[in-house]
């Protein structure tokens, strides 16, 4: 089965076109990596390259809506509809050549994430969903897992930054988490992605402070059209104001919840 409606098929087809540029730009890196200037300017460069493709291909079916991306910022239109847009997210894995980052997409209308995209180009992972359609990796409807003892399960998380405020906060719910759960914690330094996995039924929990809108726009959707949760650390809706979030399988939010209080 495929999720196939208007939305949605403009972002995969801005995603794919992307896509062409990041994997040839990713190419060059292994040789920007031994190279006495490194590959930092070459990425910035590539980051926006691909903003560009992606407004581009997104304004030319959708002229009115609106528009939020890591690079340009805001671009105001319609109020109604709105792209939130994160061109690489997983940086600093492009920037060092590990093949682990995505393109993001969110599409919100009246407040509210409806539409979500989450490609993985180097591993060809589309993760797609609709609000009331469902979530589907490559064409296959996804699940949430559904262990319900977070003592067994594989959680993830990312941060803090060097210049988090919140740095000493981040690292002791670490350390809690630590001690509850039998599998080391996994830090793979793309949201979207983590977020992703949690809807696939690849991670159980996501934990994280600090991100930003278009970090988690598109994973919102992904995981609740897959059956889990997304709240901030309290259990509530308020993730993008209070910049916690906090995405599971359902089953081991109030646990997870417990932690972080
Ligand atoms: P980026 O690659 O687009 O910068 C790494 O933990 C993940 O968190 C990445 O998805 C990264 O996005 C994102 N991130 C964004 N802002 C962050 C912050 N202030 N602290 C930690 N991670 C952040
Ligand atoms: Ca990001």
């Amino acid at each position: 089965m495929k999720l196939s409606s208007a939305n949605i098929n403009v972002m995969v087809k801005a995603c794919r076109k992307a896509s062409k540029t990041i994997i040839r730009d990713f190419g060059e890196i292994e040789n920007l990596q031994v190279s006495l200037k490194g590959p930092g300017d070459f990425v910035t460069a590539s980051d926006k390259k691909v903003e560009k493709i992606l407004i581009n291909e997104l304004q030319k079916a959708r002229p009115s809506y609106s528009i939020l991306s890591e690079e340009i910022g805001q671009i105001n239109n319609d109020k109604s509809f709105k792209w939130i847009i994160d061109p690489i997210d997983g940086t600093a894995n492009f920037l060092h050549g590990i093949p682990h980052f995505a393109i993001s997409i969110g599409l919100e209308h009246d407040d509210e994430i409806i539409c979500g995209i989450v490609y993985d180009p180097i591993k060809d992972e589309m993760f797609v969903a609709e609000k009331g359609n469902g979530s589907y990796l490559n064409n296959q409807r996804m699940r949430v897992s559904s262990r319900s003892k977070l003592k067994d399960c594989i959680v993830f998380t990312g941060g803090p930054r060097l210049d988090s405020k919140n740095k000493e906060l981040a690292l002791e719910e670490y350390k809690k988490f630590s001690s509850k759960i039998l599998i080391p914690i996994r830090k793979l330094g793309s949201a979207s992605l983590d977020m992703a996995y949690v809807a696939a039924g690849r991670c159980d929990g996501f934990w994280q402070r600090n991100l930003n809108y278009w970090d988690i726009a598109a994973g919102i959707v992904l995981v609740k059209e897959a059956g889990g949760f997304v709240t901030d650390f309290e259990g509530e809706n308020r993730y993008v104001e209070n910049k916690t979030i906090l995405a599971t399988n359902s089953r081991i939010s109030k646990e997870m919840i417990e932690v972080l209080n």
